[in-house]
């Protein structure tokens, strides 16, 4: 067995800032209820007119992550690629991003696990390291989310937390099995699908109710959110997926040099802060720059916790996140 090392991290988000004041002149919220709620000051949605995709903001972060493992693209062996706003119905944006970064006929892997996406997608990547079967591996979370929002005071309890943005990893063997990944853990609760959900286009509504009704007003369209409820279910899945990640390594909380939260809600973050008794330093967030990026969160927080030397070498970094399935789970790597 190997063990899998990250080698290079790399985001992208687009230029264009969207304040909270900003969203306050089409729909009805406030700056106050924003930053209150969620904490939340602005986050990127990418400008009409603009190039960027879901799959071209993946190869962005993703030409920056291989360049810094100091690898070429050819040099990759398989691509896990997470998104729930890929470019296409399908094919997934694996497969662009194979094409973009000009690679060789490699296997590309789409990821649908929401705003765990990262989490599950660096599970799987780490697998296939473990193994033998592949040495470097391009890990991608990347989200479009600002072109399927419903804008109107009718979204508002959704649309102001979403941003777009993408992050990317190369994962590489390392024959060093004190360094790497040390475990992750996946989990998800199908009953509550409908609690987080985008739910048409699907295959069960397509010709009868969508084509043929062609709705504008048609809620199905836009992402739904039970709010709270998701908010209850967050914190207490949170703090176990850390804690499975301790137990399953003879580690304990003071042994966490970087807790990196999926960006949902500062809120969140906070209350998991608080219960783990964590200080400031242990805890990376930037969710107030960003907004929640989904499956991007977690390996933009990262690559940015890293570019501002929060991560040192040797360090015990925890990656968690939950999210729309219900999904969630857990990484634990020594730095
Ligand atoms: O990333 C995947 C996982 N996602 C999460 O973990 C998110 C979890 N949930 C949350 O973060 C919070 O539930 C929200 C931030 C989404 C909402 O906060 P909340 O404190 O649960 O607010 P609420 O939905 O209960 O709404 C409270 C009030 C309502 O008004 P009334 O009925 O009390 O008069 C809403 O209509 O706030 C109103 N409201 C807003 N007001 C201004 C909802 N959205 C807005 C808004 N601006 N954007």
């Amino acid at each position: 067995m190997y063990n899998s090392k990250i080698s290079g991290l790399g985001y992208y988000v687009p230029d264009n800032i969207v304040t909270n004041n900003e969203l306050s002149k089409f729909m009805d919220t406030n700056d106050a209820w924003i930053q209150e709620r969620t904490g939340i000051k602005e986050r990127r949605w990418i400008k009409e007119g603009s190039d960027d995709t879901t799959s071209v903001m993946g190869a962005k972060a993703s030409r920056i992550a291989i360049e810094r493992a100091g690898l070429k693209n050819e040099d990759i062996d398989f691509i896990v690629f997470a998104t729930l706003s890929p470019d296409y119905y399908f094919p997934g944006g694996g497969v662009q991003l194979q094409e973009m970064l000009d690679m060789k006929t490699i296997g590309a892997l789409d990821v649908r696990n929401q705003c765990s996406g990262f989490i599950y997608a660096i599970s799987v990547a780490d697998q296939f390291i473990k193994t033998g079967m592949y040495n470097n591996i391009l890990v991608v979370g990347a989200e479009y989310h600002s072109s399927g929002l419903d804008k109107t005071t009718r979204g508002r309890g959704v649309s102001v937390i979403f941003g777009d943005g993408a992050g990317a990893a190369v994962l590489s063997r390392t024959n060093d099995n004190t360094k790497g990944i040390l475990s992750s853990h996946l989990h998800s609760e199908g009953k509550h699908a409908e609690e987080l959900i985008v739910s048409s286009p699907s295959s069960k509504r397509w010709i009868n109710e969508i084509i043929d009704s062609n709705n504008k007003e048609d809620e199905s369209y836009y992402p739904y959110m039970n709010g709270t409820f998701v908010f209850k279910h967050a914190v207490v899945r949170f703090s176990e997926a850390i804690n499975e990640g301790l137990q399953a390594n003879n580690l304990r909380v003071s042994d966490i040099d970087m807790l990196i939260p999926h960006q949902a809600n500062l809120r969140i973050s906070q209350f998991i802060q608080r219960k783990f008794k964590l200080n400031d330093d242990q805890v990376f967030n930037n969710i107030m720059k960003y907004g929640n990026t989904t499956a991007a969160s977690v390996i933009i927080a990262l690559t940015e916790a890293w570019e501002k030397g929060k991560i040192k070498d040797n360090d015990l970094v925890v990656l968690a996140a939950f999210g729309s399935g219900f999904t969630w789970g857990s990484v634990i790597m020594r730095w």
